[in-house]
């Protein structure tokens, strides 16, 4: 499905992105999982932006663009779209949010998605947040999510369900064995994910801090020892003489 964008394409397709530092995050699990819940709560405490795969399609259509019925079509059916299509979306996402740190949610969601967007941003994720969870529990939540989506019926989510298994799973597979995924129990309530999901994003700020913490301390020993070698120094030079 769709064609994988040559990487001689890199300027055409705004290539101006892989010469920024940006920071990415690719944040996956099935549908249902609570990705756009933890990545809403990920904004707040961690100053990302949250750029939806699912969200910028389904805006798409409401624009009333050439390709809204193509992407309709795909969604109803839990298809999922050429990927020069969805590209697109995001990099005009990240170019307009004048951020340079993204959580991309629901991409990528196959081989191709994955190839294509590395081809043309030149961007590999920082890292990948997998959300785990039983189908039986997502499929619950959808049924109860109740935002008017035309997929969230139980024939679209089976749909759903068997493609992220024979498309997605493999893209985790593939970042699992570059040692890139940070996975976490999804099933468990709302904050208790977040907690988990915290832990995962704040090493890396706390990390600094610990290092300058204990770099200070190592100063202050160091400094008190060759003080104290001087105050001995002096005492006994008084008391010999
Ligand atoms: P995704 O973006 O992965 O499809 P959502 O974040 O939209 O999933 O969550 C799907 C539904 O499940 C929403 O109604 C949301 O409120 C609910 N939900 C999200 N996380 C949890 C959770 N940990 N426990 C229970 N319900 C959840
Ligand atoms: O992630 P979300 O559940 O919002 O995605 C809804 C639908 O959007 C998917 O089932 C798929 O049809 C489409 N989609 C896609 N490619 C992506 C992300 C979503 O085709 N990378
Ligand atoms: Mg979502």
């Amino acid at each position: 499905m769709g064609t994988v964008v040559d990487a001689s394409n890199k300027e055409a397709n705004g290539g101006s992105l892989s010469e920024k530092k940006f920071r990415v995050v690719f944040v996956l699990g099935g549908p249902g999982s609570g990705k756009g819940t933890q990545c809403a709560n990920i904004v707040q405490h961690f100053g990302f932006t949250h750029l939806s795969a699912g969200d910028l399609l389904r805006a798409e259509i409401k624009s009333g663009s050439e390709n809204g019925t193509m992407i309709q079509n795909m969604i109803k059916e839990g298809k999922i779209v050429p990927s020069e299509v969805t590209i697109k979306l995001l990099q005009r996402a990240m170019q307009e949010s004048g951020n340079d740190k993204f959580l991309i949610d629901g991409f990528p969601r196959n081989e191709e998605n994955r190839a294509a967007f590395e081809s043309v941003t030149g961007i590999e994720p920082e890292f990948v947040l997998f959300f785990e969870c039983s189908e039986e529990e997502m499929e619950r939540r959808l049924l109860n999510r109740n935002q008017g989506r035309e997929d969230d019926n139980i024939d679209t989510i089976r749909k759903r369900f068997k493609v992220f298994m024979e498309s997605s799973l493999p893209v985790i597979e593939y970042y699992k064995s570059k040692g890139k995924v940070r996975q976490i129990d999804a099933a468990k309530p709302i904050e208790e994910v977040f907690e988990a999901v915290k832990a995962v994003f704040t090493p890396l700020n706390e990390k600094v801090k610990h290092r300058h913490r204990s770099d200070a301390s190592w100063s202050f020993n160091r400094c008190m020892r060759q003080f104290g070698e001087k105050i001995k120094c002096f005492w006994t030079r008084r008391v010999s003489s």
